[in-house]
């Protein structure tokens, strides 16, 4: 048996053929575990929060963030990058959205000069208060805990 056409084979090619085998085993079976491992770190960075999950952290001073106009905060929980937009709105007090699209998880940028969140991947398109206006998201952008404890803006897990 030989590997590419047109060769011939050898004797010395046939007592190689079980070492082959288990090397090609062992890079195939390397290569999954590895592909799983890389799969779940970056699902991990992808998924946004679970409900509940995470606790309260402080993100700012209540006087840095201007009434309606988002701004995103970015901190460490469980050794993973968060991003939260901190919105003190003037009609509803203050809201804190999850910076993941709902479509596929891409993070969304606030452009002030329309006022709406887009996200870069899809075309998704979301007002101030992460209500859906266009494109793929199925949902609006997921709210967060906010509470404002003196001047300390404190952001914890999802909400719903
Ligand atoms: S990931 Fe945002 S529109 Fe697809």
């Amino acid at each position: 048996m030989t590997d590419e056409p047109g060769e011939k084979s050898t004797l010395a090619d046939k007592s190689n053929l079980p070492r082959r085998r288990f090397l090609k085993a062992g890079i195939v079976g390397i290569s999954g575990v590895l592909g799983i491992a890389y799969l779940g770190i970056i699902g991990r960075y992808l998924a946004p929060p679970a409900i509940g999950s995470d606790p309260l952290l402080p993100v700012g001073k209540a006087d840095d963030f201007a009434l309606d106009s988002p701004k995103l905060v970015a901190y460490k929980y469980g050794g993973i990058e968060q991003g939260v937009y901190v919105i003190n709105t003037s009609d509803e007090g203050w809201i804190a959205l999850d910076f993941h699209c709902t479509h596929l998880q891409c993070a969304v940028n606030w452009i002030s000069a329309i006022k709406k969140f887009a996200c870069p991947c899809h075309g998704g398109v979301y007002d101030m208060k992460g209500h859906v206006l266009g494109g793929p998201p199925p949902r609006p952008l997921y709210r967060r805990v906010i509470r404002i404890q003196g001047n300390s803006v404190m952001v914890g897990g999802r909400i719903g």
